[in-house]
């Protein structure tokens, strides 16, 4: 698979408490030392100038970046080395990069901001250009809510044992790094389960898809549509876990992150499959690989979808279903994701799952949902808790089942969420049968 958008981050992770605020030496932003990341890009820059003066092959290839605006005058405030700029709008600039600066980037913009991500890194500088204008609005509506004689009856056999089993098959492997064995075993052992509750669907399957680069596939299980089958609803996370201190060997168990979430689809599936799921449309369930080092499964994912002119009518991304670090159960967030399906979003909630809910934003493209985006396509992320009150463990060996307190009750309603989201999306020719059935004329008429 070609991938448009590569990576938007590497080696991005949250900075722990301890290293966080308040730094005593003046050229220490959030516990980094920004001179010496600004001096060794300096050097490698210079570098790699040196070996293309020279007429001789350079080791690594180009990326083209896509940069903010405001973050480009930080950059160059600072001084790192950017080159000038191939491309620009108002909105934004397009850089051309080495592959070996790119993590340098990543560490300054996490140190600098607090944050994640900020930049987009393309395999083409077609690609790139494309983000100068903003991306594609999506369309995807209008979302209704008419399958309540279908959903309401499934959402008392969800079991959070079931959830909670899930949860530690996955955080059981070392960990589920995008180039270590493991991921790659977490990923076929994932398959191999979804492949068991997709034989109780007529005509579902269960694919890996394997991208140019690494090794750990992405899963995703298909149950086609009917009389729509052309349109898609899709139903992710991101299957993929990381230690931020280490790589292939380092504990990363990633129960909340993002164990939670494929647990969450997986028993929505299981659910839906029981009860004979029978979708007019297509729905698509993803368990996307190599997430943690820059959203690189979804990108290559919903790039491909985009170049094959797929109609996806509607994304939602699970990640992080596990821990409650807020008064409110469910926050959707504002940023990088569709407004009109992220407010239908809310009314499902009200409708079917009856807990109280809010807003929150991660301020840059924090999950996979904002690969979706990019592409334009419509996208929802339901999450744990504000973006503040978040399981802090994440990207640590202490994200384990005992941090989110030994259950996974705070993700049934998350999976009821995606059992109203697959339905409503995809609507079932069930629903009015049972409606029908169900209704005292119907009864009366006997
Ligand atoms: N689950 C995390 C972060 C997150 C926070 C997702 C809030 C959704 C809502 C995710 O796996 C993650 O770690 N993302 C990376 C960004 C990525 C581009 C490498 C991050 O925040 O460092
Ligand atoms: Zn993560």
């Amino acid at each position: 698979m070609s991938s448009k958008i590569v990576s938007a981050v590497l080696l991005c992770a949250f900075v722990p408490a301890a290293f966080a605020a308040g730094a005593d030496a003046p050229s220490f932003d959030n516990g980094v030392e920004i001179t010496s990341i600004i001096k060794e890009a300096k050097l490698r820059a210079k570098e790699i100038a040196a070996v293309k003066a020279s007429g001789a092959k350079t080791k690594g290839t180009s990326q083209w970046i896509s940069l903010g605006a405001g973050d480009v005058s930080t950059l160059d405030a600072a001084t790192f080395p950017l080159g000038e700029p191939v491309a620009k709008s108002d909105r934004a600039m397009v850089f051309e990069m080495p592959d070996e600066l790119l993590p340098l980037l990543s560490k300054f913009m996490h140190s600098k901001f607090n944050r994640c991500g900020g930049f987009f890194a393309h395999r083409t500088r077609q690609g790139a250009e494309q983000d100068l204008a903003g991306p594609i609005k999506a369309t995807g509506g209008p979302y209704t809510i008419d399958q309540q004689s279908w959903v309401k009856p499934l959402l008392s056999n969800v079991k959070e044992a079931e959830v909670r089993s899930t949860i530690e098959s996955m955080a059981g492997y070392n960990n589920r790094y995008y180039t270590a064995d493991t991921g790659v075993a977490a990923a076929k052992w994932l398959a191999s389960r979804w492949q068991s509750l997709a034989a109780k669907i007529p005509g579902a399957k269960v694919d890996l898809v394997n991208h140019d680069g690494w090794a750990q596939p992405s899963v995703v299980l298909t149950i086609p549509g009917g009389d729509m089958a052309q349109e898609i609803v899709v139903l992710g996370g991101h299957l993929d876990s990381i230690n931020q201190w280490g790589g292939n060997e380092a504990r990363a168990p990633g129960a909340d992150d993002n164990a939670s979430g494929i647990a969450t689809l997986t028993e929505a599936i299981r659910v839906l499959a029981d009860a004979g799921f029978k979708p007019r449309r297509t729905v698509q369930f993803m368990g996307y690989a190599a997430e943690e080092v820059g959203l690189r499964g979804s990108a290559d994912i919903a790039a491909q979808y985009q170049k094959a002119g797929k109609k996806v009518v509607g994304v939602v991304q699970y990640d992080m279903t596990g821990f409650k670090g807020s008064s409110e159960d469910i926050f959707l967030l504002t940023d990088n994701v569709d407004a009109d399906l992220t407010q239908f979003m809310g009314k499902l909630i009200d409708e079917y799952v009856g807990v109280k809910w809010s807003t929150t934003e991660c301020g840059y493209a924090c999950s996979d949902h904002a690969s979706w985006t990019q592409n334009g396509y419509p996208s929802a992320l339901p999450f744990e808790a504000s973006f503040d009150g978040m399981n802090h463990a994440l990207h640590t060996e202490n994200d384990t089942l005992g941090t989110i307190g030994g259950s996974a009750e705070h993700a049934v309603p998350f999976v009821k969420l995606a059992i109203a989201f697959a339905s409503e999306l995809a609507k079932t020719p069930q629903a009015a049968r049972l409606a029908k059935a169900q209704s005292p004329a119907a009864s009366g008429s006997k």
